[in-house]
């Protein structure tokens, strides 16, 4: 995710560009961009950092010029540098980007035939160039041709050094707004950056593009054909309007997590339908002769591990061991050469996983970064990087990037799977299938939200409420219990339902609720007669199941349903629900849901 901006008119460009991109920093901030056209020439301030880096490096208010774009950025294709930060520059061509070209090496290899060359390791380049190859003196066609050979989404602001008027822009799969001021006129990849210029917008649709002058606003469908469209009046206040409408980041960011899954599974997904581990290919190549597997991370990173530990065993039957990086790294833990250790961090700054996974590769081991912050600490160190395309986390309580994390397992668990004999091809095609399926699912959930809300205006004052859960439901319950605790400051706790006899049933009183996870089919029986414990106990019971399953709707008081998915991806789709209800709690209790108190988003700390 990045923010795009982009401005046309008679004030001074750069101004008004710096302050939209302050706006949109939450969608990216590791480097950011200007370009201003003087009215002869394009010129590029870039710094890499957060926008107040480039503020103090080139001050706005001494950039003259009524024409311009800018960036701020969240590193997806090359590490957060000045040389990778945007605007790019091929020719007359400048360009910003926001989403991800999925075919940009074969592209770039086109380019470099054609004798173009590249300076950074990004893909948004290789639009860059595209754009000048096919430049005649007609900008608008020189982007149609450009975007006909691009695959993935993007959101592209375009200028050119001859055209000092003019800026073009086009909308696919990324968001990007047109906003409609007094002579003058506005590109941003959301509603805040304009905000202060005007309140009239047009929203752009996949496909559309578009053509500003100060006085003149030409849209196009992705034909090519002349389009109107009405124009959109934001009523919503600044602060609402970053959280794209939603009340806070946590509920924006669930509802983000079909994208994110998209994003994660796609990217890995290779011609022949198979999964590719290319940017793991040490590790992968490691399959058959794997000792043992470590992974490590800490809060819902590790519950993430869990999951991933019941899956790899249960499909690849490689051993698995998943430790707190707390732990690991003081108890001088039995890995060495031959084995892998697996690091999970969403911020890739987290300072006990960082000291682990050294300490990994003190001990011999290969270490593989699953984490969702290109150039963080954790990517540069690890040997090789599996990224969990998310996009930047800003609540505290980790719920898409958590999604992303279990995605990522189940793609690596898989293919290990398959390489090591685990699964055949016939069950690996269903894996994958059913993998491809969960994204759609995943909004399902989404679009089902008024029950959850319901149940959390129901039960939102219980004093104690206890997760349970079998098999890969009970990792799933340990998150969904850490949502509880972090965001509602209710005391919740998990437990593997088969251990409630051996002491926690003692807790249950009456009123205690209890979540139980029934997405574990082939444990059914086992969880319902842990259910029934509790109600003997006057517990009221929650389940949380996948649609069609008759007897854990007659067993729990009530039941949140989920699609229908193989057994081990059903925890996928049950933690967007346990996230929804503990969100929907903590707005019931008041709670500060994005930052939640005693806590920060990344612990760089011990
Ligand atoms: C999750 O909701 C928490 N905020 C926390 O447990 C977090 O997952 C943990 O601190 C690890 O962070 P990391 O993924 O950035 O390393």
């Amino acid at each position: 995710m990045c923010g795009i901006v982009g401005y046309v008119g008679e004030r001074n460009a750069a101004p008004i560009l710096m302050k939209g991109l302050q706006k949109l920093e939450y969608r990216g901030y590791d480097s950011a961009g200007i370009a201003v056209h003087d009215g002869k020439k394009v010129n590029i301030y870039k710094a890499k950092g957060r926008l107040k880096v480039l503020e103090e490096r080139h001050p706005s208010d001494k950039i003259s010029g009524t024409l311009g774009i800018g960036h701020t950025r969240w590193a997806t294709h090359g590490e957060p540098s000045e040389l990778n930060s945007h605007p790019h520059v091929s020719g007359k061509i400048a360009v910003v980007h926001n989403g991800i070209i999925e075919n940009y090496q074969r592209l770039k290899l086109w380019l470099e035939e054609k004798g173009y060359h590249f300076v950074s390791e990004t893909d948004t380049e290789v639009a860059a160039h595209l754009v000048n190859h096919f430049y005649e003196g007609n900008l608008l066609q020189a982007l149609q041709r450009a975007i006909a050979l691009l695959e993935g989404s993007f959101a592209l602001g375009v200028l050119s050094s001859d055209v000092p008027d003019t800026l073009v822009a086009v909308r696919k799969s990324s968001p990007l707004i047109v906003g409609i001021g007094q002579n003058e006129n506005f590109i941003a990849s959301d509603i805040p950056a304009i905000l202060e210029h005007t309140r009239n917008v047009y929203l752009l649709d996949d496909g559309d593009m578009v053509v500003l002058k100060k006085n003149r606003i030409r849209m196009y469908n992705s034909l090519g054909e002349r389009i109107e469209k009405p124009v959109f009046n934001v009523t919503w206040d600044a602060d609402m309007a970053e959280k794209g409408g939603y009340a806070h980041f946590m509920v924006k960011e669930i509802n983000e997590t079909p994208k994110v899954l998209h994003d994660t599974l796609n990217p890995r997904i290779d011609k022949d339908g198979r999964f590719s581990l290319s940017e793991i290919s040490k590790f992968s190549a490691m399959a058959n002769t794997l000792k043992r597997l470590f992974i490590v991370g800490c809060g819902t990173a590790y519950n993430a591990a869990m999951l991933g530990k019941y899956y790899i065993e249960k499909m690849a039957r490689i051993p698995v061991e998943v430790e707190y990086a707390s732990e690991f790294r003081y108890r001088k833990p039995l890995i060495g050469k031959g084995d892998a250790c697996i690091v999970i961090s969403q911020s890739g700054e987290t300072a006990d996983t960082l000291a682990a996974m050294r300490e990994a590769q003190r001990c011999g081991a290969m270490v593989v970064a699953i984490t969702n912050v290109v150039g963080s600490s954790v990517s540069r160190e690890a040997d090789e990087v599996f990224y969990t395309w998310a996009g930047p986390e800003i609540a505290v309580a980790s719920t898409k990037a958590y999604s992303a994390q279990l995605m990522a397992l189940y793609i690596i668990g898989t293919e290990l799977a398959f390489r090591v004999g685990g699964i055949d091809e016939d069950y690996y095609r269903e894996l994958l299938t059913a993998l491809t399926a969960i994204p759609k699912q995943a909004q399902t959930v989404l679009d089902n939200v008024a029950r959850i809300q319901q149940l959390a205006a129901e039960r939102f004052n219980a004093k104690n409420v206890f997760y349970i859960g079998r098999g890969m439901d009970c990792p799933l319950s340990m998150e969904s219990a850490l949502k509880l605790k972090e965001i509602c400051y209710t005391h919740a706790e998990a437990f593997a339902a088969g251990e409630l006899k051996h002491g926690p049933l003692a807790l249950l009183e009456n009123g205690s609720l209890v979540v139980a996870l029934m997405t574990q089919e082939s444990l059914l029986d086992k969880t319902i007669s842990n259910m029934i414990e509790c109600r003997t106990r006057n517990a009221y019971l929650v389940g949380i199941a996948m649609e069609g399953n008759i007897r854990a709707v007659e067993t729990a008081d009530d039941c949140i349903l989920i699609p229908r998915t193989v057994e081990c991806f059903a925890p996928m789709l049950a933690a967007i629900a346990a996230q929804l209800f503990a969100y929907y709690i903590s707005t019931h209790k008041g709670v500060d849901v994005d930052k939640p108190r005693n806590l920060a988003k990344s612990v760089t700390v011990e």
